[in-house]
């Protein structure tokens, strides 16, 4: 097996201010190009996890015990410059409520534009080529036009795309999406997933994929992680999970799903 691109090990996040621990131990591998999915319901700790492996914990939160690395790197030791250089070239996000990550008063290209000349270094016209070229790849169908609208111009789905094409330009190994498709209606939340089902196989871009909403979790992930008060209650093989669950909140979680189109899922999944 390769070596993972996230390993996160027995994690647990603690609130300095009050000593209360919020996150009781996660655990998963992430190899290159696989999937791993979180699902829980609010504040059970899904986005807290990723931000210890993005190492943008909120003010007086920390990794009080356990172990992260990225690309085989454990990250415990990293200075703020040090991550700075890690996130986006090594590893990269996006979340909900794209309108919020996007500067208002700059065209899409001028914002993709700067991340490529400010951390890949690359001249102006370098930079706008492949800007350009990761419209493209986020199947934005107007690469050119995107390139010279502000945000207010784009649905969306279109703003989530360019943040991805952001989020990707660096070429990072490891991609995490905390809610990203929360906020966009069914069908433009299915091709959002497509989006990253394509680029996990196109780039080898490992996945980790945050939803309170299981059959996003199913329609992508090999393995998921279901979390709830801080705690992982189960932990598998997606299509194991889904269809032999051994917690009573997954099968809470999977009758609550039923309706929207989980049978599917589970009529495909070969287990
Ligand atoms: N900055 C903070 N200071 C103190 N507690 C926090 C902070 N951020 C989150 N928490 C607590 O940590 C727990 C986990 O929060 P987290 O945001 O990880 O939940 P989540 O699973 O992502 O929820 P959601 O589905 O609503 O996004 C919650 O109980 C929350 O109140
Ligand atoms: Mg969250």
């Amino acid at each position: 097996m390769s070596e993972s691109v996230l390993s996160l090990k027995d994690v647990r996040i603690t609130n300095g201010f009050n000593g209360q621990e919020l996150v009781h131990g996660v655990s998963f591998d992430l190899q290159p190009g696989g999937v791993v999915g979180i699902v829980g319901e609010s504040g059970s700790g899904k986005t807290l996890t990723c931000r210890s492996a993005l190492g943008i914990l909120p003010e007086g939160l920390s990794v009080s015990a356990g172990s992260i690395s990225i690309a085989g790197s454990d990250i415990s030791g990293l200075s703020s410059k040090q991550w700075t250089q890690l996130r986006g070239s090594t590893i990269s996000a996006v979340f909900q409520d794209p309108a919020s990550y996007l500067n208002p008063s700059l065209t899409i290209g001028s914002q993709i534009g700067e991340v490529l000349r400010v951390k890949a270094g690359l001249r102006r016209r370098e930079a706008r080529s492949r800007a350009l070229e990761l419209l493209a790849a986020v199947h934005l169908r107007n690469p050119h036009l995107v390139y010279d609208q502000y945000p207010f111009e784009l649905s969306g789905g279109m703003q989530q795309r360019v943040l991805i094409a952001a989020a990707i330009s660096l070429e990072p190994r490891v991609l995490i999406a905390d809610e990203a498709t929360t906020a966009l209606d069914v069908t433009v939340q299915a091709e959002i997933l497509d989006l990253l089902s394509d680029l996990r196989q196109s780039i080898g871009l490992g996945l980790v994929v945050v939803s309170h909403d299981l059959a996003v979790v199913a329609q992508l992930c090999e393995e998921v992680l279901v979390m709830r008060s801080g705690d992982v209650v189960e932990q598998g093989p997606t299509a194991k999970v889904l269809h032999q669950p051994q917690h009573e909140y997954t099968q809470l979680l999977i009758r609550e799903h039923e309706q929207y189109g989980l049978d599917k899922f589970l009529e495909a999944a070969d287990v």
